[in-house]
Formats: structure tokens, C-alpha cells, sequence
């Protein structure tokens, strides 16, 4: 292999975005209809907006804020993961981090050594794939069952745990698959890791996005599992803030002071203007989560009805959350993902994003986000529906 000297092994391993590169390739051709980012199509609102102008005019944000974040935001995040997750929390467990990211790669830092194995029900979102790697330890994708609706496949987990595995991650309403991983599944997963000692990390980015009766349940509620969990949450979704860089974590106050040691040399502290957004957010209306939700809701239906239609293309399973979808593509060439997307892409003028993004599992899949407007739904439909002359 042609290795360039110059850059680490571990970064070297890092394979290029399949999703930074569809996005660079959507940019070369015009009108694409774009069904591949998963990023809130909104505008944050004016209420949040307003609270980050007042500080600003204040002069509360030029210097650096405590390392954990602001006092009046971690007291208002405590509120917040009593009132909406079953999570007893104080202060003294919390660290406003820069969006869910750096918190999944503080707390992926601050628990694992080189060679440590890292389960990943997949498929997953590949950054975490990618967070594993640049800390050095070892992914072990371990498939979801599909035909179920890409649910935690209980005992593949128990069969691929070795005297190395470390921890466990998943993200829960899930990017790719929009399944939510229902309390009593994860209740077993709870099991597992107190048996063995093992470490969860949540990704709970889509916390309020769930449909048909299902609800978003958080494994640091119980009660037994207090010394085992770090919980990851953001404000990129719920309240459109993905530019702010904004979230935080939850884990057990003995932990926090050796999480803040990975958080301290990559942030200082989270973007202070962003902090105060952030507790903008959670002291004003809560409305615009139940109006992101509802539109989703109308756009996931929206899409599942056209997909119906392409039936001899793809065969799917009904997304209960998040804003994206993870299609099996029954054509021949879906066996190669990347070449259908592009091919995809430069044909029909409709990206998606190739479904080996996601770990191997993701192969002869493609990820669908309905996180756009129905128009946009209508028209990517419609040029796939040319393309495959049905
Ligand atoms: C599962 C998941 N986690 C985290 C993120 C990014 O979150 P943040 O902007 O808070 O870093 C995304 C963004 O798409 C996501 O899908």
C-alpha cells in the first residue's frame, strides 16, 4: 500500500464519506432532487435566535464558559431529562459539548483503550464507526434483524461479546433505519451490559421524532444501569439548530470528571453563543419539535405510499422514527450501492445516499431522508418512477 508517512494509521483506516461525497457529486449537475442529508430543512426558530442576540448584547459570550457549560443551561437540561426521559439528573452529570458529536467522541475517548471492541448494531450512523476507529478501538458491526424492522438482534449481541468488548453504542430513534429500539429490547440490552460489565453510549439525536405509538426510551432511566451509561443528546433536531454545534451528555457524576479530560483538549468549552441559544430553546415554546414532527410524520407517510409503487424496485420497512428510511434495493445492480446512487444520481437527477455508508450491513440498501419538503419527495418520485419506466 502507498501509505503517506505523514498521516496517523488510525486516520489512515478512515475510509472518505460516502455522503460528503454524494453531496460534492449532487453539486456538479443542476435541479438534483436530493433525498441524501439528514439535516433539519428548517430555520431555527426566532425565540432561539433572539436569546443568542440578547447575550451577545449583553456581553456574556466572548470569553470561555465553565469547561461542563454554563450553569442556568445544565440546570435547564436537568428539567429537561426529568420531564421528557425518566433521567434523574443534577448538574454535577452533565457537559454541554459541541452537538451530540463531540459528546459521542469525549465519551468514546474518555472510556476506551487501543484494541478495546466496540459493539455496533448495524446497520448504523457511520460517524460512529469512524469515532471508534480514531480512538483507536475496534467496531464489531453486529447486524440488526431487517425483516423485523432492523431491530437489536438480542443474541447476536450476547454471541459477539469477547473478554475485550468494552462498550456497546447505538442511536436510538436510528439514523439509518428510522427504527426506535422499544423499551423492553433495551431493557435486555440493560441486562447485558450490567452482566458484563459493559459500558452504553446513546446517540439519542431524534429523541422526539417517533410515530405509530411508538416512544423514545432512555436506557439511563433505570435506575441499576447509573454506573453504565453516557446518553448523548443534541439540539441540531429538535429545535433546527445543526450550525450552532450544540448538545450535551449525561452519565454518572464520578465519570464526568474523566470525560471532561477528552472534552477539555478538543472544545474547551461548547460555543458559548451556542449556550445560550441552547437555553433559549429550553425555556421557550417547545412547539416547533411537535410542527417538525408532524410534517415528518406527513413526509414519511408521503414517501412510504410512493415507494408502494416502486415495489418491484425496493422493498422497505416502515421508518416509526427519526427522518430517514433504509430501502432494499431488489434490483441486480443494488448489490453494489455506491455505482446505484451514482448512476442514480446522474441518470434521474435524484440523491440518495448509498447504503455501505452505513457498514457493510447497509450493502443493497440505500438511505432515504424525508426531512425535505413533499414537493421535493414528489419530484425525486417521479424521476425514479421514469428512470425505472414503471
Ligand atoms: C444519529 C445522529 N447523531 C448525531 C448527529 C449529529 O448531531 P450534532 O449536530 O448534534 O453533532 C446526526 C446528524 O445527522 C445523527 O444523524
Amino acid at each position: 500500500m502507498n501509505k503517506d508517512w505523514r498521516v496517523s494509521n488510525r486516520v489512515l483506516k478512515i475510509k472518505k464519506s460516502a455522503i460528503h461525497e454524494m453531496t460534492r457529486l449532487s453539486k456538479e449537475i443542476e435541479d438534483v432532487a436530493f433525498l441524501s442529508w439528514a439535516k433539519p430543512t428548517s430555520d431555527t426558530p426566532d425565540h432561539i435566535k433572539k436569546a443568542a442576540i440578547n447575550a451577545i448584547k449583553k456581553g456574556l459570550v466572548g470569553g470561555y464558559s465553565e469547561n461542563a457549560g454554563i450553569i442556568e443551561l445544565r440546570k435547564e437540561i436537568a428539567k429537561k431529562l426529568k420531564r421528557d426521559n425518566n433521567i434523574q439528573a443534577d448538574v454535577s452529570q452533565l457537559v454541554v459539548t459541541i452537538g451530540a458529536v463531540e459528546g459521542l467522541s469525549s465519551a468514546i475517548m474518555a472510556l476506551i483503550d487501543p484494541g478495546d471492541e466496540i459493539i455496533l448494531p448495524s446497520p448504523t450512523y457511520s460517524t460512529h464507526i469512524r469515532q471508534v476507529i480514531i480512538g483507536s478501538g475496534k467496531p464489531v458491526l453486529v447486524p440488526t434483524i431487517e425483516e423485523e424492522g432492523f431491530i437489536l438482534d438480542i443474541d447476536a449481541i450476547r454471541k459477539a461479546i469477547t473478554p475485550k468488548t468494552k462498550a456497546i453504542i447505538y442511536c436510538s430513534p436510528s439514523n439509518p433505519t428510522g427504527t426506535v429500539f422499544v423499551e423492553k429490547i433495551l431493557r435486555q440490552l440493560a441486562d447485558i451490559a450490567l452482566e458484563n460489565n459493559l459500558m452504553i453510549i446513546t446517540d439519542e439525536a431524534y429523541e422526539y421524532f417517533t410515530y405509530d405509538g411508538y416512544k423514545h426510551f432512555s436506557i439511563a432511566s433505570i435506575p441499576e444501569m447509573k454506573q453504565n451509561v453516557i446518553s448523548c443528546f443534541t439540539f441540531t433536531k429538535s429545535y433546527a439548530m445543526t450550525g450552532w454545534r450544540i448538545g450535551y451528555l449525561h452519565a454518572d457524576e464520578t465519570l464526568i470528571p474523566q470525560i471532561k479530560k477528552a472534552h477539555i483538549p478538543f472544545a474547551i468549552c461548547a460555543p458559548v453563543v451556542s449556550q445560550y441559544a441552547a437555553l433559549g430553546a429550553l425555556k421557550g415554546s417547545q412547539d416547533c419539535i411537535e410542527q417538525f414532527k408532524q410534517h415528518y410524520l406527513s413526509a414519511r407517510n408521503l414517501m412510504c405510499r410512493r415507494l408502494d409503487e416502486l415495489s418491484s424496485v425496493f422493498d422497505y420497512q416502515k421508518p416509526r422514527g427519526s427522518y430517514l428510511m433504509f430501502p432494499k434495493i431488489l434490483l441486480e445492480e443494488g448489490t453494489d450501492s455506491t455505482a446505484f446512487c451514482k448512476n442514480l444520481l446522474k441518470e434521474a437527477k435524484v440523491s440518495a445516499t448509498p447504503g455501505i455508508a452505513f457498514g457493510s450491513t447497509g450493502e443493497s440498501h440505500l438511505r432515504l431522508s424525508f426531512c425535505v419538503t413533499e414537493e421535493m419527495i414528489k419530484k425525486a418520485f417521479d424521476r425514479m418512477e421514469k428512470y425505472f419506466k414503471l
